[in-house]
């Protein structure tokens, strides 16, 4: 490993291979891929690298069953964990996931102890959470995946109704990543445009419900396992706009000291993502009835955080 930034992903499985690979293909730096699996971790790193003379990339790819290989490493993308299956929500991960993570971050954090670590397991708001208690890292450098994936799942409803670019298209969504998070329809729009001066009332509605259940859609059609390709370009983003120091306003899970009226609180938001990690939390003015849908979201996020016993 060299002068390239240090980029750790645990979790070798959908998620975490598609990471290292969207990652490499950037060439955002060298990757260590870390699993409990024997040999998995090592072949996908392996596979990966030899796609580098096709695709372009120099970035070195090691995987490991362990993690001394992780040392020093500038940003630890945590995918271990089990994935839902049909019928779970992610809430009936908790446990066990609680579990994988906490014996993770407590590995990382020994041997990278000014890494920024991203979340990207669930029940995410939770998961999040828990790494932040447990790291004993500043809030600023303990964030979640799970906003840029919910607003990219509706702007791609929304381009395919309007029949337009997915670039003209953005989209808002606060709250936790769950069957409780508040897409902000006044706040998405397409080339500036809010899509409530596109679309009507009922339409809008429609697509705030597929986003809202876009995780389990993908769950039901798949059936051994959840979605991986958006979450994976979803995180990499966020690894982009950190390394790069872009400043970049997204919403993920972030901590929350008295923003939005939520205090000690990990819930989606945006915030603006540089070289410190979370460098501010973004308050916009919510309607009333915004504001209810977040204090509703952070309840559901505040109960589950309360199960760990934190
Ligand atoms: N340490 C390291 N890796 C672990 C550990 C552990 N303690 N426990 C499990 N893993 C690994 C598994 O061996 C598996 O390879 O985590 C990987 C998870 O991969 P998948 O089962 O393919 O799940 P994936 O689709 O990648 O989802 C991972 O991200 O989006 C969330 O809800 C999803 O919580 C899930 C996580």
């Amino acid at each position: 490993m060299g002068a390239r930034p240090k980029i750790t992903v645990v979790g070798a499985g959908n998620v975490g291979a598609s990471v290292a690979q969207y990652t490499v293909e950037k060439e955002l730096g060298d990757v260590v891929l870390v699993d409990v699996l024997d040999g998995i971790p090592q072949g996908k790193a392996l596979d990966l690298a030899q796609a580098g003379p096709v695709h372009g990339y120099d970035s070195t790819l090691v995987g490991s069953n362990g993690y001394d290989e992780t040392a020093d490493s500038d940003i630890v993308v945590i995918t271990a964990g089990l994935a839902r299956k049909p019928g779970m929500s992610r809430d009936d991960l908790l446990f066990k996931n609680a579990e994988i993570v906490g014996s993770v971050v407590d590995e990382v954090v020994k041997r990278s102890p000014s890494s920024i670590l991203v979340l990207v397991t669930n029940p995410l708001d939770a998961m999040v959470q828990l790494a932040w208690k447990r790291s004993g890292f500043p809030p600023n450098r303990v964030v979640g995946m799970a906003g840029i994936l919910d607003s990219a799942r509706f702007r791609t409803f929304i381009a395919r109704e309007l029949n337009v670019s997915v670039e003209n298209v953005t989209a808002f969504v606060l709250g936790g990543h769950g069957d409780t998070m508040v897409p902000l329809p006044r706040y998405s729009t397409v080339a500036g445009i809010p899509i409530t001066e596109l679309l009507p009332k009922d339409k809008v509605e429609a697509l705030v419900k597929r986003t809202a259940g876009g995780g389990g859609e993908i769950v039901a059609l798949l059936k051994s396992g959840s979605a991986y390709y958006a979450p994976a370009a979803a995180t990499v983003e966020m690894v982009e706009a950190i390394l790069k120091d872009k400043k970049k306003i997204l919403p993920c899970a972030a901590y929350l000291d008295g923003q939005y009226g939520v205090k000690g609180l990990y819930v989606g938001v945006p915030v603006k993502l540089g070289r410190s990690g979370v460098e501010q939390v973004i308050e916009i003015k919510l309607t009333a009835e915004e504001q209810a849908g977040l204090n509703k979201s952070a309840a559901s996020v505040r109960e589950l955080v309360e199960k760990l016993k934190l």
